[in-house]
């Protein structure tokens, strides 16, 4: 996959990709990536990025050309066998970034990334030339650099050949739209604290089980509107019915003290 930023501040890019799974899969050639100072494409002396917006108010605007201008560049650099990028504007106005929309860009060949920053980019960016807006989250954040990273970091382990086999992303929270079940790993005991009997008794299949149930008492408890989308098998259904029943659970909950 091929992937170009367009932001104000490059060097921003270059700590978060330069470490583990990121480092590997840009060291193998499962991403290609390269960032773009949209300061590069400005022709004033000043180099002049953003201005005031046209009718008053606060902040400056990103100015359409530099943008338009270093898509071009890349566009020339780009090789036609990937397609037509798609070109993805990060702004809180965006379409709510999730796992599925992850999975959808990692069908992509080649991705561009707009990174904006001040008050805004101006409109004719986001009708002209990004095909895509995406927001990371109801919060305002001081520019799209942390919002390229996160989603940039969310696509690139679902490519194949980045996640080894040990560190596979098939179980994720999330993937099955559900929360992850709860890991252990040695010591048996820490401060008191057991690991669960289940998980040392070597049955895979009440280990199978118990998790199936850690996952879906989690989503229940935390993030019950998942559980509504999720599609659930009959077992499912009935470790929902049997923690959500209020008798049961109340039986549940007495003996999940006494153990
Ligand atoms: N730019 C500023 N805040 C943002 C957010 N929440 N998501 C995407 N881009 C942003």
């Amino acid at each position: 996959m091929r992937i170009d930023i367009l932001t104000l501040f490059p060097r921003m890019f270059e700590a978060p990709f330069s470490f583990g799974i990121f480092k590997r899969a840009l060291d193998n050639g499962l991403v290609a990536m390269k960032t773009y100072n949209i300061r590069d494409y400005t022709h004033d002396k000043h180099h002049t990025a953003d201005d005031y917006p046209y009718g008053g108010g606060a902040g400056m605007v990103l100015k359409p050309e530099p943008i338009f201008e270093a898509w071009e560049a890349i566009k020339a650099n780009a090789s036609s066998d990937r397609g037509e990028p798609r070109i993805v504007l990060l702004t809180p106005q965006g379409r709510p970034f999730s796992q599925s929309v992850a999975r959808e860009l990692a069908r992509e060949r080649h991705l561009v990334f707009i990174c904006g920053h001040y008050e805004g980019v101006d409109e004719r960016v986001r009708e002209h030339l990004a095909t895509d807006e995406i927001s990371i989250g109801d919060y305002v954040l001081t520019g799209g650099e942390i919002p390229a990273m996160v989603v940039i970091d969310a696509v690139i382990r679902l490519l194949p050949g980045v996640l080894g086999s040990e560190e596979s992303s098939r179980h994720d929270s999330h993937a099955s739209g559900l929360l992850e079940y709860p890991q252990y790993t040695r010591p048996e005991e820490y401060r008191g604290w057991r690991v669960p009997e289940v998980l040392l008794s070597g049955n895979h299949g009440e280990i199978a089980r118990w998790r199936r149930e850690q996952i879906i008492r989690r989503t229940l408890e935390r993030r019950p509107e998942l559980l509504d989308k999720a599609d659930l098998g009959l077992e499912d259904k009935k470790i929902v019915e049997r923690l959500t029943s209020p008798t049961k659970a109340g039986h549940q909950a007495q003996s999940d003290r006494e153990s």
